[in-house]
C-alpha cells in the first residue's frame, strides 16, 4: 500500500485562513459513519470513546456521522438534529476555512 501511495503515511499541513497550521500526522481519513450512538442518551461519551479508539489506531482525520440541520432532513424518525447550540456536542468546534499543503 505504501508503494502505491508513497505519501499516505507522511504528514500533511492544513493552513487555516488565519495563518495557523494544523499538521495531520498522516493522510488516512475515516469516512463519515452514523453509528446510532448519536441518538443514545449517553451517546456523546460513547462516541468520544469510539473515535478516541480510531485515533489511537492511527487515523489522522475523522469525519463524524451525519446529522441533519433540522427534522426535515432526517433519514429516520428520531435522528439527532443540529438546530440549536444545545444540540452540539460539547467538544464541537466551528470549522475554519483551510487549504491542505502537501509536503
Ligand atoms: C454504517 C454506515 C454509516 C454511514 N453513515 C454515514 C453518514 O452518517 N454520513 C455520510 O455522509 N456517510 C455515511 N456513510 C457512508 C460512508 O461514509 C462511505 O461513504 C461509504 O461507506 C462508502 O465508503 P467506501 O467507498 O470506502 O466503501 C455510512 C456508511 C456506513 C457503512
Amino acid at each position: 500500500m505504501t508503494t502505491d501511495h508513497p505519501h499516505l503515511l507522511s504528514p500533511l499541513d492544513i493552513r487555516h485562513a488565519d495563518g495557523s497550521v494544523t499538521t495531520l500526522r498522516n493522510r488516512v481519513m475515516m469516512g463519515s459513519m452514523h453509528t446510532g450512538l448519536e441518538e443514545q442518551p449517553d451517546g456523546i461519551a460513547r462516541m468520544a470513546a469510539f473515535y478516541a479508539e480510531r485515533a489511537a489506531g492511527g487515523v489522522a482525520l475523522i469525519v463524524t456521522g451525519g446529522l441533519s440541520p433540522n427534522a426535515e432532513g432526517n433519514m429516520f424518525a428520531g435522528m439527532r438534529t443540529l438546530q440549536t447550540d444545545a444540540d452540539a456536542p460539547p467538544t464541537a468546534r466551528s470549522p475554519t476555512p483551510c487549504t491542505p499543503t502537501a509536503r
